[in-house]
């Protein structure tokens, strides 16, 4: 077996504790999956009083410092320090693996500039779709991502349409741990419009700014609109949308739709996500799964970190890095057109 592979992490909320525990309760398949065993180092964490964790809890300057890390994984979220640490943890030569979709949205191809950054769990977190799009389907064309992308507000939509009130339902996803830091990034759209622009980046091959994304999010649905559509056979989904025409114009948004009760994308239940990607030469593609939650997310991030651990190549680094020099994309709104009427 190889020598470890050292391993600092940035951040332990829910899905840092959870990478931490598989760490330790996995290591052995891990080691066995990676070809070598990973150790964790450290743990970089603001206020360290009281807290016990399985490995000494440090400042994340003094984790960056350590000099034999051979990778960083940040699960602080945010964009600042947060994009200053992967920055600092790059240059200085380190792998760096991230779930941060707000951060790898809006800088990703600039900082994937620097080295091999990994970013699988910030997209509908344990589905594997990132490398899926960036090494898997890389030589086909795809025209098309259509998704639920967001836990916490499919999670709400479902619980508000069987009675809850909306303030149940957003404390219920909190208590699951699914729920951004600040709910109004899921609840306003800002979550999955940082999701589908990574997404499109990687499927089309073209610089995103996600702030063109236009977005409506759930605040504006009420209970009676949600009892009122399931009458008429549809339920209510936040659905992040974008298609490109002759490779060239791309539409794209985030909004509440209506989908039809018998449409796969109906029984998309809970915290779990979908994704239909349409590709000219393999057809239409699905892949759903637990899109939200600590366990699934850290699932993601440890798949990059057994991959960081092999010396695979990060392919969907390399292709945003790719995009650093191209001007952002102009963005119009599907709207009320396809993919599904909208509902509001
Ligand atoms: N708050 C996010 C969601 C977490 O609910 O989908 C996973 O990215």
């Amino acid at each position: 077996m190889r020598a470890p592979y050292r391993v600092g992490l940035i951040g332990l909320g829910n899905v840092g504790g959870a990478l931490a525990r598989r760490l330790v309760d996995d290591a052995d398949r891990i080691a066995d999956t990676s070809g070598r065993p990973i150790v964790l180092e450290a743990i970089a964490v603001a206020h360290r009083d009281g807290r016990s964790a399985p490995a000494p809890l440090v400042s994340a300057e003094a984790l960056l410092k350590r000099p034999n890390l051979d990778a960083v994984i940040e699960l602080m979220g945010g964009l600042e320090p947060a994009h200053t640490y992967i920055y600092t943890a790059l240059q200085s030569g380190r792998q760096v693996i991230t779930a941060n979709k707000q951060l790898i949205a809006a800088s990703g191809p600039e900082l994937c500039r620097l080295g091999p950054l990994r970013f699988e769990a910030s997209v509908a977190s344990a589905i594997p779709i990132v490398e899926t799009l960036a090494e898997t389907m890389a030589s086909d064309r795809i025209t098309s991502l259509v998704g639920i992308l967001n836990g916490t507000t499919n999670s709400i939509l479902e619980a508000m349409a069987q009675g809850a009130s909306y303030a149940d339902a957003l404390v219920d996803a909190q208590r699951r741990g699914l729920a951004e830091a600040d709910p109004s990034a899921d609840v306003d759209a800002h979550d999955p419009a940082a999701k589908l622009a990574i997404l499109a980046m990687l499927a089309f091959r073209r610089r995103i700014e996600p702030s063109q994304i236009e977005r409506v999010g759930i605040g504006g649905l009420d209970q009676t609109e949600l009892l009122g559509a399931r009458q008429r056979g549809f339920v209510v989904k936040l659905i992040a949308a974008a298609t490109v025409s002759n490779g060239v114009s791309i539409e794209a948004d985030v909004r509440p739709r209506l989908i039809p009760n018998d449409a796969p994308m109906a029984r998309v239940a809970g915290a779990m996500n979908a994704i239909a990607v349409e590709a000219a030469h393999a057809g239409t593609l699905t892949l759903q799964g637990p899109g939200a939650g600590p366990d699934a997310a850290a699932s993601a991030v440890l798949a990059d970190l057994v991959r960081a651990a092999r010396d695979m190549p990060a392919s969907a680094g390399a292709l945003l890095a790719s995009l650093a020099d191209q001007p952002a994309a102009r963005i119009t709104p599907l709207g009320l057109r396809t993919p599904y009427p909208a509902a509001t």
